[in-house]
């Protein structure tokens, strides 16, 4: 049996994963075409979204992809999630159930607009949130849900908007991680009030480095959305005498929209490609007894951001940290990511918000103890493998051969 790479042995893939290349020529082409004419004519014309007609373009591309009725485009998905609790106008105090296994971004906006995020447990198996543990979660102060599809997985969409319309609750949907992921033959971001997106870099799909998206249904929530997102302009509304109400300036730039648009226009390939990438890999784990995928909720097609892969520690000899850092000197791109529940982290635990007052935790989250035992496991028994679409067969069964040597090795 060979060795393990640790213990002095030969990878199993000499060659290093490719790289995931996100841009072709298409890119270069618009950049290039926009920055040519910024150089010879008035520049701002050219990059400011309100000279330009590149970013109202990609909205309304974006809103018909997903089949809802309007769409508005801001600079982060952090951005994303601010501008759509603001346009629901909660009262400072309230609270709003969200996951504690997300990134900051999903959790940061809640506490600004002085909400008390409220974390619910998830489901081991797929490490999201379900009608269940929200409903565990309620109480009278509740008035909003935040769901994530985590690493690109749906959660159980028709349960919770049942939950919410019997509990008469707001829904966001983050799919920051989940672009263009299907459950019940709709996409994710539109069953709830409003959908959200990240578009960095490191997504499905970017608009050039960073940006966001929020999408809706319901026209007034998309002018108040729209309005925050450009401190509080009268959009959407006659006759008006100066800006409406607070906001931060979060618009996108044009350079950011032409390549959004471009990216658009590959999702659904992309989609597909991580679809069957995982698919297979889940086909190749079969064998494997300590290790294996997380799972997807029946009637889902999720586009997968990265695969969560469970490591059963009671069987082997390592804990998950042991575990990532021999598979990655095998040669495999894996990590330890998602560490901590979100509850744990010092912006929440030392209540390291404006200034010294601790606010909104005081005084509106006092009585609050934050204890998710499901997710803390989880997160102990997960590690991270970043798939991509240009991921061909050959990295899909030098996957299966590493962790099968691991496993050989690592077994109890
Ligand atoms: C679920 C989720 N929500 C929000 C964000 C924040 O997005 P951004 O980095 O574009 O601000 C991210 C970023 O990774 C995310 O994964």
């Amino acid at each position: 049996m060979d060795k393990l790479v640790i213990d002095g042995g030969k990878p199993v893939r000499k060659k290093p994963f490719p790289p995931r290349i996100m841009f072709d020529e298409k890119e270069v082409k618009v950049i290039t075409e926009m920055m040519k004419k910024a150089t010879k004519e008035n520049t701002a014309k050219y990059l400011d979204r309100y000279a330009g007609n590149q970013v109202d373009t990609y909205e309304k591309e974006f809103a018909k992809f997903f089949g809802t009725k309007f769409a508005t485009a801001v600079s982060s998905g952090t951005a994303a999630v601010h501008s759509a609790i603001a346009a629901l106008e909660f009262e400072p105090g309230d609270r709003i159930i969200t996951t504690p296994i997300t990134d900051p971004g999903t959790v940061m906006p809640i506490l600004f607009q002085g909400l008390i995020p409220v974390f619910a447990d998830v489901d081991f198996d797929t490490l999201n949130l379900t009608a269940k543990t929200i409903e565990e979660k309620i109480d009278k102060k509740t008035r909003g849900i935040i769901v994530v599809h985590l690493a690109g997985v749906p959660c159980e969409m028709d349960k919770i908007m049942e939950l919410a319309q019997k509990y008469n609750l707001k829904v966001i949907e983050d799919c920051s991680q989940s672009h263009a992921s299907i459950y019940k033959n709709k996409y994710v971001g539109t069953f709830g009030d409003m959908g959200v997106f990240s578009l960095m870099s490191g997504k499905h799909m970017t608009s050039g480095g960073q940006g966001g998206m929020v999408i809706t249904d319901n026209e007034e929530y998309y002018w108040k959305a729209k309005r925050f997102a450009d401190r509080g302009k009268p959009f959407g509304i006659e006759n008006p005498k100066g800006n409406v109400s607070i906001g931060l300036n979060y618009r996108m730039t044009e350079i950011e929209a032409s390549i959004g648009r471009v990216q658009l226009k590959k999702i659904k390939k992309i989609a597909e490609k991580r679809f069957k990438i995982v698919e297979e890999l889940r086909r190749g784990f079969k064998n494997l007894r300590a290790f294996s995928l997380w799972k997807r909720p029946e009637e889902s097609k999720p586009n997968y951001w990265f695969c969560f892969i469970k490591v059963d520690t009671e069987k082997l000899k390592y804990d998950k940290y042991k575990i990532a850092e021999i598979l990655s000197k095998e040669g495999l791109p894996v990590g330890a990511h998602y560490v901590i529940p979100m509850y744990e982290n010092p912006f929440i635990k030392e209540k390291k918000t404006f200034g010294t007052s601790g606010y909104p935790f005081i005084p509106y989250g006092e009585d609050l103890e934050y204890n998710c035992p499901v997710a803390e496991k989880a997160l102990n028994a997960h590690i991270t493998l970043y798939i991509h679409e240009g991921w061909g067969k050959k990295e899909i069964e030098d996957t299966i051969k590493i962790f099968e040597k691991v496993e050989k090795h690592c077994l109890k």
